[in-house]
């Protein structure tokens, strides 16, 4: 067993479209002693927890295309859930300004950790984890919607420029589809002008054919046919399902390589969300998309996803394919997140210890010492509360960052934390009364 320097995804087939090394992001936390809404600072709807953070989630993207607080769609659209209590100022520039030191005291916000990971075409990776994460933060850094404290980006192996030099190059070949397709599609707006206006803005109209021929070809795509039924159809006078197949063309529109989904099933009923997969299963597989799917049901990630990559509290913590990762998960986190899917093949069985009674994840403005999992985890030793697990090769391709695949603990080490026993569950709320770092 090799013990490697940071956890990584496995190598791809084919060379990678989109490649991010090391990507971290620290939102400095504003406001009265560094407090925080539920998980150290404010969830993707644009609220501010109490005291809680902000950078430039609002600014927009090459097409207009905010980040998910924002709201404000590729075709420049604003959404119901828009900017309606969200107080940052959505300016170009915020994007990509200097790193500010923090909040009160330097504080931030772990949202995102060393994070690597490339996308190549054909391919669908999966990053799953609990809300909180970081997997929002992840996308909307790779979509360069906001800066990274530190890190790179790769696009066909050529670093991408730091700052907003080539944005709208860069958003032709990567783009976004947020969770909430209410969110990104203007009220306002039929399906016509949402995806005629990225045309217009890239100049992509195809030549010698009207604007209508291109955006029907863009819904027989995306299966909204026959086209001339939702051309001229509203958001409101579309399902869910609907509406996302539409954001989903709208990506498409610019003729991207690479296509992050953020949760994009996850507001959808139940009875609709395999059909946005398959779509984008077959996204994959006839038009050699490479996709970013990000949810935080990992049976999803088991049905559609090539690799699944586990994050917690902005970290990874296990990657490799996704039936190794599913069939046999190293992680103890990994393995929590499994007893929690459903799975008919288990029914009758006894039940499987379950996360959320072990407490919730951390506070990411001051992360546990150690493995950021060890309040939690049913298996934690007296070296997981002092030293971050490095990432360890547990088979071809599959890693796993956990102190349990070290050969050469001492006893003291792989002994209990001291005032918990070894089987024991967390011996405090998870992010409380914990050492900072
Ligand atoms: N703009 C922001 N400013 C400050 N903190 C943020 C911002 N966006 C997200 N966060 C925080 O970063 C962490 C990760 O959030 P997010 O990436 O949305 O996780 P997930 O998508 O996995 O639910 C959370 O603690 C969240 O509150
Ligand atoms: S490093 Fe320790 S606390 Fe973290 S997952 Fe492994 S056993 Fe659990
Ligand atoms: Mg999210």
């Amino acid at each position: 067993m090799t013990q490697i320097q940071g956890i990584a995804q496995p190598p791809a087939t084919s060379a990678p479209a989109l490649e991010a090394r090391g990507l971290t992001k620290h939102f400095p936390v504003h406001g009265a002693g560094g407090a925080r809404g539920a998980n150290g600072a404010r969830g993707t709807g644009g609220a501010r927890g109490t005291g809680g953070a902000r950078e430039a989630d609002g600014a927009r993207g090459a097409n207009g295309a905010r980040g998910a607080g924002g709201a404000r769609g590729a075709g420049g659209a604003r959404g119901a859930g828009g900017a309606r209590g969200f107080r940052a100022r959505a300016r170009q520039g915020d994007l990509w300004r200097p790193a500010r030191a923090g909040g009160p005291g330097g504080a931030v916000v772990h949202a995102v950790e060393n994070v690597s990971l490339s996308l190549a075409a054909g391919q669908i990776t999966a990053v799953v984890g609990e809300s909180g994460s970081g997997k929002s933060t992840l996308a909307r850094l790779l979509a360069r919607l906001v800066r990274p404290t530190s890190g790179t980006l790769l696009l066909d192996g050529s670093p991408v420029p730091p700052g907003g030099r080539g944005r709208r190059g860069y958003a032709r070949q990567v783009q976004l589809v947020l969770q909430d397709p209410f969110a990104s599609l203007n009220p306002v707006h039929d399906v016509r002008y949402h995806l005629a206006r990225p045309l217009q803005v890239h100049g992509l109209a195809e030549p010698g054919a009207s604007i209508d021929e291109t955006i029907t070809g863009l819904l027989e795509r995306v299966a909204l046919t026959p086209a001339d039924q939702f051309i001229g159809k509203y958001p409101h006078e579309l399902s869910g399902g609907q509406r996302q197949r539409v954001a989903i063309a709208r990506a498409l529109a610019v003729q991207p390589r690479v296509l992050l989904a953020d949760e994009p099933v996850s507001m959808l009923d139940v009875s609709i969300r395999l059909g946005v997969l398959n779509l984008l299963g077959g996204l994959r597989d006839t038009e050699r998309l490479a996709i970013l799917y990000i949810t935080h049901d990992i049976a999803s990630a088991r049905y559609l996803a090539d690799t699944i990559m586990v994050m917690y509290a902005g970290q990874v913590v296990e990657s490799g394919p996704a039936e190794v990762v599913t069939d046999r998960p190293e992680h103890p986190y990994t393995q929590l997140l499994l007893s929690a899917a459903p799975d008919p093949e288990r029914a009758g069985q006894p039940e499987r210890p379950a996360l959320g009674s072990r407490g919730a994840p951390p506070s990411l403005v001051t992360p546990p010492p150690g493995c950021r999992f060890h309040p939690r985890c049913p298996r934690a030793m007296a070296i997981c509360a002092e030293a971050a697990p490095p990432a360890f090769d547990v088979a071809e391709g599959h890693q796993s960052a956990c102190w349990l695949h070290a050969a050469d603990l001492d006893a003291e080490q792989a002994g209990p934390i001291a005032g918990r026993k070894a089987s024991q569950g967390p011996a405090q709320a998870p992010g409380q009364g914990e050492e900072t770092h």
